[in-house]
């Protein structure tokens, strides 16, 4: 199972909506400004020889601080896999996760005393930010997608969408038995030719326009009213199975879209997030063997 599944709890169970930003009345976002707003005070005022860096007193308790955080925020992978709920639940995590991930941008800064340089430890801090920007577009992600997917998968996953297309596929073919050859070509080459999957680059409503069952649907409709008396029944039947199917696609199309964009999404941030882990070891152990 990818991560992306284990987020949507697999594709079995409905999704987790929106409201990990909100949870707890905003209880991560306030810990993370407070942690922030006192780091930068103590930035301010203490007093360190010659200036802020990595290795003065207080540069080591942010470095260490940050490091402890990172490995905590990689360890929601392993959460994700634990079915675990209960009161430290997936959704306090998460929350969690991005504000405290987010208040990084000011530990990890204040850490290096804005000293920056072509190096090893720098590297470590630009793939942090890295992942913190991948981190934002993930939450947006969340944040705006959810609500069309509820509205989408009406709690069916895509295996069931899938069945569902099919067994459409067999009512239209015992529905299209008492139509011209004519008519029963098209249908076929509606089921044959209707490719679910859109493509990534082409937007859902492009794919439903081009979709073969539109086009069926559309022939079929222009062909009705000059058909022979008794066809005029069966074809209506036809078409109204045909939207059925269409609005079905529309739905599945949407779900893939979703899922797709999450697995891409988070193929970006948790390779970023193991190079940084990389990255920090290399500069924790430079610091302590070289400086
Ligand atoms: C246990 C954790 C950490 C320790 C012990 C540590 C230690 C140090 C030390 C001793 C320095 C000063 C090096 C120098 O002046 O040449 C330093 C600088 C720095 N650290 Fe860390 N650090 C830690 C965590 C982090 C983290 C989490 C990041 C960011 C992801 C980071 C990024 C940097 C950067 C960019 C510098 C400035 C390097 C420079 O002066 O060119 N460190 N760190
Ligand atoms: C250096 C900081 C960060 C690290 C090391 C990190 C690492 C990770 C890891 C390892 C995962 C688990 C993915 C999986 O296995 O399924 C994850 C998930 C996630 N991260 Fe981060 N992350 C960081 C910062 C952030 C920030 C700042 C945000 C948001 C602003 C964010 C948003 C997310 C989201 C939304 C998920 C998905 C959570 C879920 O599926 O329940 N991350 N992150």
């Amino acid at each position: 199972m990818t991560a992306l599944d284990s987020h949507t709890q697999s594709s079995d169970t409905p999704i987790r909506h929106e409201g990990f930003l909100r949870h707890k009345r905003y209880r991560y976002l306030k810990a993370a400004v407070v942690i922030s707003i006192v780091s930068i005070i103590v930035y301010l005022f203490v007093d360190v020889e010659p200036r802020h860096n990595g290795g003065t007193w207080y540069g080591y308790t942010l470095g260490t601080i940050s490091t402890l955080l990172i490995v905590w925020l990689m360890l929601i992978g392993l959460r994700k896999r634990a079915i675990t709920p209960g009161h430290w639940n997936l959704k306090g995590w998460t929350s969690a996760h991005v504000y405290l991930g987010a208040s990084l941008l000011v530990l990890a800064t204040l850490h290096t005393g804005f000293q920056f340089g072509l190096n090893v430890h720098t590297l470590a801090y630009t793939l942090m930010v890295f992942v913190i920007i991948s981190g934002f577009y993930g939450v947006y992600f969340y944040a705006t997608t959810p609500r069309r997917m509820s509205d989408n998968r009406a709690q069916r996953s895509q295996a069931e969408l899938l069945t569902a297309i099919r067994s459409i596929d067999r009512q239209l073919r015992e529905a299209a038995q008492p139509l011209d050859p004519a008519y029963v070509r098209e249908v076929k080459r509606a089921i044959s030719k209707t490719k679910i999957r859109p493509g990534l680059f082409t937007s859902i409503s492009a794919t439903q326009k081009r979709c073969a069952t539109t086009h069926a649907l559309k022939r079929l409709r222009h062909a009705a009213p000059s058909a022979p008396e008794e066809m005029r029944r069966p074809l209506e039947d036809i078409m109204a199975i045909l939207e059925r199917k269409n609005a079905l696609l529309l739905r599945t199309r949407r779900h893939i879209r979703f899922t797709t964009l999450l697995r891409l999404w988070l193929h970006f941030h948790v390779p970023l997030a193991f190079a940084l882990l990389a990255a920090l070891v290399a500069h924790i152990v430079s610091v302590f063997f070289f400086w």
